[in-house]
Protein backbone atom coordinates (compact mmCIF):
# COMPACT_ATOMS: atom_id res chain seq x y z
CA UNK A 1 0.00 0.00 0.00
CA UNK A 2 1.14 3.42 -0.48
CA UNK A 3 0.97 5.91 1.75
CA UNK A 4 -0.80 9.07 0.39
CA UNK A 5 2.12 11.67 0.65
CA UNK A 6 4.56 9.03 -1.69
CA UNK A 7 1.38 8.96 -3.63
CA UNK A 8 2.74 11.05 -7.68
CA UNK A 9 1.08 14.36 -7.34
CA UNK A 10 -1.58 14.70 -9.77
CA UNK A 11 -0.24 16.86 -13.06
CA UNK A 12 -2.27 20.05 -13.21
CA UNK A 13 -2.49 20.85 -9.95
CA UNK A 14 -1.40 24.78 -8.29
CA UNK A 15 1.49 22.54 -5.88
CA UNK A 16 2.62 21.04 -8.90
CA UNK A 17 2.87 24.67 -11.01
CA UNK A 18 4.39 26.01 -7.71
CA UNK A 19 7.28 23.16 -7.50
CA UNK A 20 8.12 23.56 -10.78
CA UNK A 21 8.51 27.19 -10.72
CA UNK A 22 10.89 26.55 -7.38
CA UNK A 23 13.71 25.81 -10.43
CA UNK A 24 12.12 28.32 -13.31
CA UNK A 25 15.49 29.14 -15.08
CA UNK A 26 13.05 31.03 -18.08
CA UNK A 27 15.08 34.58 -17.13
CA UNK A 28 18.33 35.34 -15.59
CA UNK A 29 17.05 36.59 -12.13
CA UNK A 30 16.86 33.27 -10.79
CA UNK A 31 21.09 33.79 -10.48
CA UNK A 32 20.40 36.48 -8.41
CA UNK A 33 17.29 36.03 -6.22
CA UNK A 34 17.52 33.60 -3.36
CA UNK A 35 14.56 31.93 -4.03
CA UNK A 36 11.04 31.68 -6.32
CA UNK A 37 8.29 33.23 -4.81
CA UNK A 38 5.11 31.68 -5.52
CA UNK A 39 1.69 32.95 -5.34
CA UNK A 40 -0.37 31.64 -1.90
CA UNK A 41 -3.79 31.43 -0.47
CA UNK A 42 -6.70 28.91 -1.28
CA UNK A 43 -6.36 27.38 -4.82
CA UNK A 44 -10.00 27.95 -5.61
CA UNK A 45 -9.51 31.40 -4.34
CA UNK A 46 -12.43 33.47 -6.34
CA UNK A 47 -10.28 36.86 -5.96
CA UNK A 48 -6.31 36.90 -7.46
CA UNK A 49 -4.30 39.96 -6.06
CA UNK A 50 -1.24 40.18 -8.54
CA UNK A 51 1.76 42.62 -7.62
CA UNK A 52 5.00 43.16 -9.10
CA UNK A 53 7.48 41.07 -8.10
CA UNK A 54 9.13 40.13 -4.64
CA UNK A 55 10.77 42.51 -2.72
CA UNK A 56 14.34 41.76 0.18
CA UNK A 57 11.77 40.17 2.67
CA UNK A 58 9.61 38.15 0.31
CA UNK A 59 12.79 36.67 -1.42
CA UNK A 60 14.35 35.61 1.86
CA UNK A 61 10.91 34.13 3.07
CA UNK A 62 9.45 33.11 -0.30
CA UNK A 63 5.96 34.29 0.48
CA UNK A 64 4.86 37.23 -1.16
CA UNK A 65 3.63 40.36 0.38
CA UNK A 66 5.16 40.47 3.77
CA UNK A 67 7.27 43.11 3.67
CA UNK A 68 6.26 46.85 4.10
CA UNK A 69 3.93 46.68 0.47
CA UNK A 70 2.28 43.59 2.08
CA UNK A 71 1.42 45.57 5.73
CA UNK A 72 0.41 48.89 3.44
CA UNK A 73 -2.29 46.04 1.62
CA UNK A 74 -2.93 44.01 5.26
CA UNK A 75 -3.87 47.33 6.43
CA UNK A 76 -6.31 48.06 3.72
CA UNK A 77 -7.61 44.79 4.08
CA UNK A 78 -8.17 45.51 7.58
CA UNK A 79 -9.64 48.60 7.34
CA UNK A 80 -12.46 47.72 4.48
CA UNK A 81 -13.07 43.79 5.52
CA UNK A 82 -11.05 41.84 2.90
CA UNK A 83 -9.41 38.94 4.14
CA UNK A 84 -6.32 37.69 3.32
CA UNK A 85 -6.86 33.72 3.97
CA UNK A 86 -9.86 34.27 1.25
CA UNK A 87 -7.85 35.63 -1.62
CA UNK A 88 -4.69 34.07 -4.02
CA UNK A 89 -1.85 36.82 -3.71
CA UNK A 90 0.63 36.32 -6.05
CA UNK A 91 3.00 38.86 -8.49
CA UNK A 92 3.90 39.15 -11.95
CA UNK A 93 7.46 38.46 -11.56
CA UNK A 94 8.44 35.60 -9.15
CA UNK A 95 12.33 36.34 -8.05
CA UNK A 96 13.26 39.26 -6.65
CA UNK A 97 15.63 41.75 -8.82
CA UNK A 98 17.66 44.09 -6.99
CA UNK A 99 21.21 45.69 -7.89
CA UNK A 100 23.96 45.81 -4.81
CA UNK A 101 24.54 49.34 -2.83
CA UNK A 102 27.03 48.16 -0.14
CA UNK A 103 25.13 45.49 1.93
CA UNK A 104 21.38 46.71 0.83
CA UNK A 105 19.88 45.07 -1.72
CA UNK A 106 17.96 47.84 -3.69
CA UNK A 107 14.88 46.73 -5.86
CA UNK A 108 15.26 47.46 -9.64
CA UNK A 109 11.76 47.14 -11.59
CA UNK A 110 11.84 44.05 -13.85
CA UNK A 111 11.93 45.03 -17.90
CA UNK A 112 8.92 44.00 -20.13
CA UNK A 113 11.25 41.18 -21.09
CA UNK A 114 11.41 39.47 -17.78
CA UNK A 115 7.26 40.32 -17.11
CA UNK A 116 7.02 38.50 -20.75
CA UNK A 117 8.91 35.84 -19.55
CA UNK A 118 7.47 35.45 -15.93
CA UNK A 119 3.87 35.76 -17.37
CA UNK A 120 3.32 31.79 -18.22
CA UNK A 121 3.51 31.11 -14.52
CA UNK A 122 0.92 33.69 -13.81
CA UNK A 123 -0.73 32.47 -16.99
CA UNK A 124 -0.87 28.99 -15.67
CA UNK A 125 -2.10 30.16 -11.84
CA UNK A 126 -4.89 32.05 -13.87
CA UNK A 127 -6.00 29.11 -15.56
CA UNK A 128 -5.67 26.49 -12.11
CA UNK A 129 -7.50 29.34 -9.62
CA UNK A 130 -10.04 30.42 -12.20
CA UNK A 131 -10.56 33.37 -10.36
CA UNK A 132 -13.54 35.70 -10.63
CA UNK A 133 -11.80 39.07 -9.72
CA UNK A 134 -8.31 39.75 -11.24
CA UNK A 135 -6.54 42.80 -8.85
CA UNK A 136 -3.74 44.21 -10.87
CA UNK A 137 -1.77 46.64 -8.65
CA UNK A 138 0.65 48.64 -10.03
CA UNK A 139 1.64 49.19 -13.96
CA UNK A 140 3.44 45.97 -14.02
CA UNK A 141 1.08 43.62 -12.91
CA UNK A 142 -1.58 45.44 -15.57
CA UNK A 143 1.25 44.64 -18.00
CA UNK A 144 1.17 41.43 -17.18
CA UNK A 145 -2.67 40.77 -17.44
CA UNK A 146 -3.35 42.84 -20.42
CA UNK A 147 -1.01 42.75 -23.09
CA UNK A 148 0.57 45.96 -22.44
CA UNK A 149 -0.66 48.58 -23.54
CA UNK A 150 -3.01 50.30 -21.16
CA UNK A 151 -2.38 52.61 -18.80
CA UNK A 152 -2.94 52.38 -14.98
CA UNK A 153 -4.79 55.79 -14.62
CA UNK A 154 -6.97 55.05 -17.65
CA UNK A 155 -8.43 52.16 -15.57
CA UNK A 156 -7.69 52.64 -12.12
CA UNK A 157 -10.55 51.84 -9.96
CA UNK A 158 -13.53 50.54 -12.39
CA UNK A 159 -14.49 47.15 -12.38
CA UNK A 160 -13.64 45.87 -15.80
CA UNK A 161 -15.14 42.63 -17.70
CA UNK A 162 -12.75 41.13 -19.40
CA UNK A 163 -13.55 38.61 -22.37
CA UNK A 164 -12.87 35.76 -20.30
CA UNK A 165 -15.52 36.23 -18.12
CA UNK A 166 -13.28 37.70 -15.06
CA UNK A 167 -13.49 41.03 -13.74
CA UNK A 168 -10.11 43.34 -13.54
CA UNK A 169 -9.79 45.96 -10.90
CA UNK A 170 -6.88 47.91 -11.21
CA UNK A 171 -5.18 49.88 -8.73
CA UNK A 172 -2.01 51.92 -7.66
CA UNK A 173 0.64 49.51 -6.42
CA UNK A 174 0.95 49.39 -2.40
CA UNK A 175 4.83 50.87 -2.50
CA UNK A 176 4.11 53.37 -4.18
CA UNK A 177 2.41 54.61 -1.43
CA UNK A 178 5.15 54.35 1.01
CA UNK A 179 7.32 56.46 -1.41
CA UNK A 180 4.90 59.65 -1.57
CA UNK A 181 6.67 62.31 0.53
CA UNK A 182 3.97 64.66 1.54
CA UNK A 183 2.09 63.79 4.07
CA UNK A 184 -1.25 64.80 3.16
CA UNK A 185 -0.84 63.40 -0.19
CA UNK A 186 0.44 60.31 0.95
CA UNK A 187 -3.27 60.45 3.05
CA UNK A 188 -5.14 60.94 0.16
CA UNK A 189 -3.59 58.19 -1.95
CA UNK A 190 -4.15 55.72 0.77
CA UNK A 191 -7.67 56.44 0.83
CA UNK A 192 -8.14 55.79 -2.63
CA UNK A 193 -6.46 52.60 -2.63
CA UNK A 194 -8.75 51.55 0.70
CA UNK A 195 -11.54 52.89 -1.65
CA UNK A 196 -10.30 50.44 -4.52
CA UNK A 197 -9.76 47.54 -1.76
CA UNK A 198 -12.90 48.17 -0.55
CA UNK A 199 -14.75 47.13 -3.76
CA UNK A 200 -12.48 43.98 -3.54
CA UNK A 201 -14.10 43.44 -0.14
CA UNK A 202 -17.49 43.93 -1.39
CA UNK A 203 -16.90 41.34 -4.63
CA UNK A 204 -16.09 38.76 -1.47
N1 LIG B 1 5.86 44.15 -3.83
C1 LIG B 1 5.23 43.31 -4.68
O1 LIG B 1 4.79 43.68 -5.75
N2 LIG B 1 5.08 42.05 -4.30
C2 LIG B 1 5.54 41.57 -3.16
O2 LIG B 1 5.36 40.38 -2.91
C3 LIG B 1 6.20 42.46 -2.30
C4 LIG B 1 6.37 43.75 -2.66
Amino acid sequence: RIEPERLPMPPGTLEELRQQAMTCTRCPLHCKATQTVFGEGPADADIMIVGEQPGDQEDLAGRPFIGPAGKVFDEAGRQVGLDRTQVYVTNAVKHFKYELRGKRRIHQKPNMDEVQHCKWWLERELDLVKPKLVVAMGATALAAVMDGRQRLAELRGQMLALDDDRMLLVTAHPSYLLRIPDEMRRREETDRFHGDIAQVADFQ
